[in-house]
């Protein structure tokens, strides 16, 4: 196993005093990292260390007035450094039989994402582990969560370029992962949804929750998990029978937020009857038969911002990232390059000039 971080960290425990044995006496980051079979690489900036004093300074106390989000994990705050640095703060709050879950996930939050360093991962600016408190620091998003802005009440609704951006980002930042380039070896996010991919003024979306991150063993293409992890709605179906967690996990999971992109709609809708609850089962059947398709597109997005052959191609795509058998999934690097061609595709077809291409 080239570094498994749970084990690791349990082998420590082991090996040492009982100081060292107890989760919530803290040790920092780099007692926690665990022998390379590569070098790590380097990133710009090394992760901040702050105080539960600094914490509740950034954020007037954790004031509702500063809230930004809940998830599972905890809530999520608005704050500004002593630099005058604004971020977003993430709080754990978990039951008491959450927290050796909620403290494994920050854990590897903070080993994997301070070893990243791309343009479409949000960046940890740092973490602080004070007592049993536990908070995570990173850049602010001002446009949140990709959820909300295509679901959200009031905001004008993304028009077809700006989603093809957004889908582009984030495959970026997939194939990064996927890629050796971030730390060596392969990265599986395991969680990627919507409400994972956060936008900034200019619309740039960057990933964000590596909780479940895991790096994929040296040499192999699959690993056997003891439970199978992520959100409903996003699960890859072979790896939810089997248990055998692959990259093409995250296409399927891809494949789904390419969906929502091209629908407006979520991946699941509770309010929608039984057998229409699950966008992927909904949508399916229709995405390669071009009469159908246009009663699927987004009834909300600006007609005029898209032609119907890139739609076409997008559901296209879509459609082969939800297929049931993983090895028929295009890779994340041939999604990238896909939607490349989608973007100008549609830019052309609106008689738009490349000069808008070469900005993204
Ligand atoms: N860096 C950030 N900048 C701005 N807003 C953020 C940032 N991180 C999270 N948020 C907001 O906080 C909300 C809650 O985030 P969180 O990651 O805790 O939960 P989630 O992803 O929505 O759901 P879950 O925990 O079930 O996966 C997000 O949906 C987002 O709107
Ligand atoms: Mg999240």
């Amino acid at each position: 196993m080239p570094f498994g971080l749970v084990s690791s960290w349990n082998k420590r425990r082991r090996s040492k005093s009982e100081d060292l044995m107890s989760p919530w006496i803290y040790k920092s980051v780099e007692n926690w990292q665990i022998e390379d079979q590569t070098p790590p690489v380097k990133r710009r900036y090394a992760s901040l260390v702050f105080t539960l004093r600094e914490m509740e300074e950034a954020t007037c106390n954790f004031t509702d007035d500063n809230l930004l989000g809940k998830g599972g994990f905890g809530k999520v705050y608005k704050g500004t450094l002593r630099s005058g640095e604004v971020v977003a703060i993430k709080k754990m709050e978990l039951p008491p039989f959450k927290a050796a879950e909620g403290e494994r996930e920050f854990r590897v939050e903070v080993d994997i994402l301070s070893r990243l360093d791309h343009p479409n991962l949000v960046s940890l600016i740092g973490y602080c582990a004070d007592g049993k408190h536990r908070f995570l620091v990173y850049e602010y998003m001002h446009k949140g969560n990709l959820q909300d802005l295509l679901n959200g009440i009031g905001e004008e609704k993304m028009d077809w370029s700006l989603r093809l951006k957004v889908a582009m980002g984030a495959a970026r930042g997939l194939a990064y992962l996927h890629s050796s380039a971030a730390v060596g070896i392969p990265i599986v996010h395991r969680d990627f949804k919507s409400t994972n991919v956060l936008l900034n003024t200019n619309y740039e979306a960057k990933i964000s929750d590596f909780g479940l991150a895991k790096l994929m063993p040296e040499g192999q293409e699959m690993c056997v998990t003891a439970r199978v992890l992520g959100t409903f709605g996003y699960f890859d179906p072979e790896y939810t029978l089997t248990g055998k967690l692959t990259l093409q996990s995250d296409v399927y999971a891809f494949g789904v937020v390419l969906l929502e992109l091209l629908t407006g709609r979520r991946a699941i809708d509770l309010n929608q009857g039984k057998n229409d609850q699950n966008l992927v089962l909904q949508v399916r059947h229709l995405l390669n038969d071009k009469k159908k398709l246009r009663k699927v597109i987004d009834p909300e997005m600006r007609r005029g911002s898209y032609t119907i052959e890139s739609i076409v191609m997008l559901a296209n795509l879509a459609s082969r990232c939800v297929r049931i058998d993983s090895s028929q999934r295009p890779t994340m690097a041939e999604c990238v390059k896909e939607l490349q061609l989608i973007y100008h595709m549609n830019l052309k077809g609106l008689g738009m000039t490349m000069h808008a291409f070469r900005m993204i």
